[in-house]
């Protein structure tokens, strides 16, 4: 199949062009290596990729918002991964415009450019902050989602809607795939195991929000990229649903320190503050849909994926 994937040059997508291609597709990735982080990052991932990917991969230079540049990069493709976004919580506090206008419009585009071009298969990057602080644990995919917290987990909810619309007028199959805090190599700097990571091994002191109790699912990106792969295969038949792929094992923030203590080998100096708003309690994921429906089954316990991933620093750092 010939994939396109938006985002590609970032995180998850560049794991993602990675395996895509290893499993013989043809990659199309897109991307317009913004600034959010340092464009340097992405474009040594999209350099590895093209090692793994060699002539079967064809980078495109696009911004989402650019409707005929999108529509040229979609000629000839089958299948669409739609990872490109201003992705974390507090900026989105501060900036509420862009997520906006790249997350919700830019959203429009990819869907309006695929029924254009006739694609018919979809993957949706959603994520587990459209569950707010649902009380109900593990979340499950039937829980209502109508009490977003934060300008980023509103627009991802956004999308999910316009990506149902689009299913329902043009017939386009859709899976929206709610993603829990992701991590390991190539992790976002902005994220908060990558900033653990960096700041413990350079002796730097760290901030841990709350009274280190709350909680997230972190799932290590090759379990992610993995229900990514078997979404996309899901798409052959019409369809819109909706998949947790987290890993189902949540972890305290003071845990999570203590990996990181023992993987680095230094103690954390940590600075204790109030909880930010917009930031939830906890994230757990329930993966009873996706098991049965994906065969999805995440592999890598936490010390495993820590360790992958300071050492992946380490490497970096060298
Ligand atoms: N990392 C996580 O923990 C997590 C959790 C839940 C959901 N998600 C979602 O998964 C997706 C990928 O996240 P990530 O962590 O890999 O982020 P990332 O920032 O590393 O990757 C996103 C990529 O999209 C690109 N991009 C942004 N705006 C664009 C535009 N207008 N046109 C073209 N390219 C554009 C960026 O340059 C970047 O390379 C996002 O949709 C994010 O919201 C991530």
């Amino acid at each position: 199949m010939h994939v396109l994937v938006t985002g590609a040059a970032g995180f998850i997508g560049s794991h993602l062009c990675e395996r895509l291609l290893r499993d013989g597709h043809t990659v199309t990735g897109l991307d317009h290596f913004n600034a959010f982080y340092d464009p340097a990052l992405k474009e040594r991932n999209v350099a590895a990729i093209q090692q793994v990917g060699g002539d079967r991969f064809t980078l495109a230079r696009v911004d989402l918002r650019d409707l005929p540049a999108l529509q040229a990069a979609m000629v000839g493709v089958d299948a669409v991964v739609h990872l490109a976004a201003m992705a974390g919580v507090q900026p989105s506090i501060r900036d509420p415009l862009i997520y906006e206008d790249i997350n919700v419009r830019g959203t429009l585009h990819v869907l309006e450019a695929m029924r254009e071009a006739g694609i018919k298969r979809l993957v949706f990057a959603s994520s587990s902050s459209v569950y707010g602080n649902a009380q109900r644990v593990p979340f499950s995919e039937d829980e209502p989602v109508d009490r977003p917290i934060s300008p980023y987990a509103a627009t991802k909810k956004a999308g999910e809607l316009l990506c149902h619309t689009w299913h329902h007028l043009h017939g386009i199959s859709v899976i929206c795939l709610r993603f829990f805090t992701v991590y390991g190599p190539r992790q976002r700097p902005d994220l908060a195991i990558a900033k653990f990571i960096r700041m413990i091994a350079n002796d730097e002191p760290i901030a841990l929000y709350g009274d280190g109790s709350s909680s997230r699912d972190y799932t290590y990106v090759l379990d992610t990229v993995d229900g990514i792969a078997r979404a996309l295969a899901a798409t052959s038949v019409p369809r819109y649903e909706i998949f947790n792929i987290g890993n189902s094992g949540p972890i305290a923030l003071r845990e999570l320190v203590a990996h990181i203590e023992t993987a680095v080998g230094k103690a954390a100096r940590i600075q204790w503050q109030p909880m930010q708003p917009g930031d939830v309690e906890r994230t757990w994921a329930d993966l009873t849909h996706a098991q049965a429906a994906l065969g999805y089954l995440p592999q890598t316990p936490i010390a495993d994926g820590i360790a992958a991933q300071v050492a992946w620093y380490q490497d970096q750092t060298k």
